[in-house]
């Protein structure tokens, strides 16, 4: 039992993961014995339906001076971004000297297209390793968590905002409802707010259940988020689904009456009742199919180690902490994880504990067979890696099921 984070109602957790890592905590042996975990509870919200963790690190533990997740590591993330950015200038920024701002700006993948093009900026960034980088590209940015009271700061230097984007980042914030309130301060009366997530009904309809991990408090629904949104004045006129992430939803909200509402958002909401998304037995259904994705892995890997070949991992993602640790995958299934990332070369997975090495590893000596910890890049890695596959190489995955790809 504990509180929604939204609407403050009590909830019930539908599924427990067990005790659990940082997701993004990779780390050297020193550090095994002082590693942190928690309690990985994931509810329901009866009221307001919004899919949150009920426990989670602090944010501190999270995002620091050492974070690993670099957003620039992925090309087409890269064009991604810039497309993004180019749809915000075109149709949203419109007034004169506009003034865009962007929270969890990571590198600056996304600003760097604003930037570039002069366009008054800044970004927010509590990871600071990450801020330096955007930094250094020209990308100006601060390293803050955003709430209602940075907000006021921002209007007081730099005036109202235009656009307030943000990318992979809203479902990470605990404090949701002071997010809304500084942007409801922010946002000029004709603004916009565009964010994207991971979204709830790619997660239960494919059963990516890896999308559950310490950074994401939320898995967002436009049920849940008109909710969210509305109670402080804003409302979703609009939404652009997304191939990213294995399946992200993009939000665009402004004050309440400053647009007309799209069509889309009314016909969405209607599949979201109809995929049963504001319905607890939705979610015991989701548990049973995760247990089931658990069980089947597990199996395979085990199976095919019996055969004596060997099986590595495909990219140290985030995600992947939650699948390795739920299905209690370690070095005994997979050898390394191959990982083009250098903070994490070297170091091991969290919680399994298993190395993660550069990349030069697995194209020195090709592994049988590798899990594709990164499956929602599969289009991207399987046009690279076709050697792989040449030389008899196979390729693991499980979302949206179980299975060794043909
Ligand atoms: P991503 O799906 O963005 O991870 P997350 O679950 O953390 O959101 O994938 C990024 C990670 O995957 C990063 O550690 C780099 C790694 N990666 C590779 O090693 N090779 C690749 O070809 C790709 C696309 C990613």
């Amino acid at each position: 039992m504990g509180k929604c984070l939204i609407c403050n109602s009590v909830i019930d957790p539908f599924m427990s993961f067990g005790k659990m890592p940082i997701a993004n905590g990779f780390l050297t042996p020193e550090q095994f014995g002082d590693e942190y975990f928690f309690d990985m509870y994931v509810a329901f919200c009866p009221e307001c339906k919004m899919v949150q963790l009920t426990e989670q690190p602090d944010p501190e533990k999270m995002f620091h001076e050492n974070y690993a997740f670099f957003s620039s590591t992925s090309s087409r993330m890269a064009i991604h971004f810039k497309e993004f950015a180019e749809h915000v200038k075109k149709d949203f920024l419109n007034a004169a000297d506009p003034f865009v701002v962007e929270i969890g700006c990571n590198d600056g993948i996304m600003l760097q297209n604003f930037a570039k093009a002069g366009i008054r900026h800044l970004g927010i960034e509590p990871s600071s390793n990450v801020a330096k980088v955007a930094n250094e590209k020209g990308v100006r940015t601060i390293s803050r968590f955003f709430d209602a009271n940075l907000a006021r700061d921002i209007v007081n230097e730099h005036g109202q905002a235009d656009a307030f984007l943000a990318a992979n980042v809203m479902c990470h914030i605990s404090n949701f409802n002071s997010v809304i309130e500084g942007i409801g301060i922010l946002l000029k009366p004709k603004g916009v707010v565009m964010f994207e997530d991971p979204y709830l009904g790619d997660v239960i309809e494919k059963t990516s259940y890896d999308q559950i991990y310490d950074e994401h408090v939320f898995l967002f629904s436009l049920t849940s988020i008109q909710y969210a949104f509305g109670r402080l004045g804003m409302e979703l006129i609009d939404i652009e689904p997304q191939s990213t992430h294995g399946g992200s939803m993009r939000y665009v909200i402004a004050h309440k009456g400053a647009y007309p509402v799209s069509d889309k958002v009314k016909s969405q909401l209607k599949k979201e009742k109809e995929l049963g998304l504001d319905n607890r037995s939705t979610y015991d259904v989701f548990r049973k199919n995760c247990e089931q994705s658990r069980d089947s892995l597990k199996l395979l890997l085990q199976e095919i180690k019996r055969q004596g070949k060997q099986i590595v991992g495909y990219a140290a993602t985030s995600k992947s902490t939650t699948v390795l640790n739920y299905c209690g995958i370690n070095s005994d299934l997979i050898d390394y994880i191959s990982d083009t990332t250098p903070i994490k070369q070297g170091k091991f997975s969290p919680g399994m504990h298993i190395p993660v090495r550069a990349y030069d590893e697995f194209v020195k000596k090709y592994p049988d067979y590798a899990v594709l910890l990164a499956w929602n890049h599969a289009e991207e890695i399987m046009a690279k890696e076709k050697k792989f596959m040449e030389s008899g190489g196979k390729w693991i995955s499980f979302v949206p099921k179980v299975q060794v790809m043909k």
